[in-house]
């Protein structure tokens, strides 16, 4: 099937190599001429296992190009996947203009039948205002459907999630529109949910709320292990095992970041809002995760005594492991409080330093965690990733000034710790 994806971001990229994978042949659009241009040379503007391989094979298939024009991909796909960005407005709603002028832009463009198809994450009833742009500036008498088919990747593992998702929502009018996404997606084994559009809209901003209140929720709870000398990682586990709870999502750490959670959990809530609703759980949501990076700082704080003068080394500069995403990091928050507080910084991240130095100053950035904790009083570490579970603790010992590491994602055992003369605090357990 020919088919066009309009904006190459994070779930637009993956969306355009995943369906090329599959045998069709896509045209990726995206106004930024040197992206575009990188793209037709295989360079990634992002960092995704796996993206960079499946983009230059189905490049080379003759499957999948990259344009900077909207229009050709909009003439050449008879379904039209949307992907531009909805970044939150200074209030926390969603702001809709990418959505609505690629829109207008698709209106004036058809002259036969298309599927506009939504996957960025939208507020409900987006579907119904693009349906208004596009009749109202239709320059052919064509017909057209809007569908919402909500894209659930994670960032880090986006091309597996696309590949193998837990379910396909597709949220349409006709019957034509829904026999289409069902040959789009006719390769793939997963549950479909077909359904309205309205409802399509809403399951992916309420499963992106409730993933991010299970966060708050064991955030909250690792506050009690603290205070009462409990473990969070065997609470989670034990409550893990109950089938209708789930051990996924029930990590507790710094709190959520990235460009999801953030901002639909806000955007989520201006919704509500404007129905005149007071969804006051997602507010104690996003109260608890502001407070959460907060928490964190004072305990780096307390464990230090003075930071002022000191040199703190960070592991972890990315929102989480597998990419180089900055976009609400932890490390965006933590790192310039501690400097505002007279420490000096060196940092390691596997992938994100490149994005880390546009946005983090007056760091110095390490080629490795050994190079960090070398004359470092404290080893404070924002981000999961594997290697440093792996890293030898003996020689950080050795190297740092002072033995604290000070863990805000609990990657490490306190017992352990504790045997290799470090002193460590992580969160929601007993402090070795
Ligand atoms: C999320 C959703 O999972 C995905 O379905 C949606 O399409 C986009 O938003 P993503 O932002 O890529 O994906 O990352 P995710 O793995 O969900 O993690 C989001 C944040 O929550 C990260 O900062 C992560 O560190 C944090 N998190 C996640 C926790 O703090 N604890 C957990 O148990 C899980």
């Amino acid at each position: 099937m020919k088919i066009a994806v309009i904006g190459t971001g994070y779930v637009g990229l993956g969306t355009t190599a995943v369906f090329a994978e599959m045998g069709h042949d896509v045209v990726g659009a995206d106004a930024d001429q040197a992206k575009v241009d990188n793209l037709n040379r295989g360079i990634m503007p992002i960092f995704e296992p796996g993206l960079k391989e499946m983009v230059l094979r189905n490049m080379k298939g003759k499957r999948l190009k990259f344009t900077s024009n909207n229009r050709e991909a909009i003439q050449h796909g008879e379904v039209i996947f949307v992907c531009v960005g909805t970044p939150p407005r200074a209030t926390g709603e969603t702001d809709l203009k990418y959505i609505l002028s690629v829109a207008k832009e698709i209106a004036e463009t058809i002259d036969t039948y298309k599927v506009i198809v939504h996957k960025s994450t939208v507020p409900v009833e987006t579907g119904e205002k693009v349906k208004k742009i596009i009749k109202e500036n239709l320059r052919n008498d064509v017909e057209f459907d809007v569908v919402s088919n909500p894209e659930f990747l994670r960032e880090g593992t986006a091309i597996n999630d696309t590949l193998n998702p837990d379910r396909i929502v597709i949220g349409a009018e006709s019957e034509r529109a829904v026999g289409i996404m069902k040959q789009i997606y006719s390769s793939i084994k997963a549950p479909m949910i077909i359904t309205d559009i309205k409802s399509a809209e809403l399951i992916k901003h309420a499963s992106n709320a409730f993933l991010s209140t299970k966060i708050s929720f064991i955030n909250s709870v690792a506050r009690i292990c603290e205070l009462s000398g409990a473990d969070v990682e065997k609470v989670a586990e034990g409550m893990g095992y109950d089938k209708r709870i789930g051990r996924s999502f029930l990590n507790a750490g710094i709190g959520y970041g990235g460009f999801c959670f953030p901002k639909d959990v806000q955007a989520f809530i201006k919704i509500a809002e404007n129905y005149g609703y007071d969804f006051q759980l997602l507010k104690a949501t996003n109260d608890i995760n502001e407070d959460q990076k907060k928490y964190f700082l004072k305990k780096i704080k307390d464990k230090l005594k003075t930071i002022d003068g000191k040199t703190i080394g960070v592991l972890g500069l990315a929102f989480k492991p597998n990419t180089d995403d900055m976009r609400f990091a932890a490390s965006t928050y933590i790192i310039p409080e501690l400097q505002k507080s007279g420490a000096k910084i060196k940092a390691y991240d596997p992938e994100a330093m490149q994005k880390s130095k546009e946005i983090l100053k007056d760091v110095e950035y390490c080629n490795d965690p050994y190079e960090v904790s070398a004359g470092a009083d404290a080893m404070v570490i924002l981000t999961e990733w594997n290697e440093f579970r792996e890293i030898d603790m003996g020689k950080i010992r050795d190297l740092l000034k002072n033995p604290i590491v000070i863990d805000g994602r609990n990657i490490y055992d306190p017992e352990e710790m504790r045997q290799k003369g470090m002193s460590y605090a992580s969160i929601g357990r007993s402090d070795a």
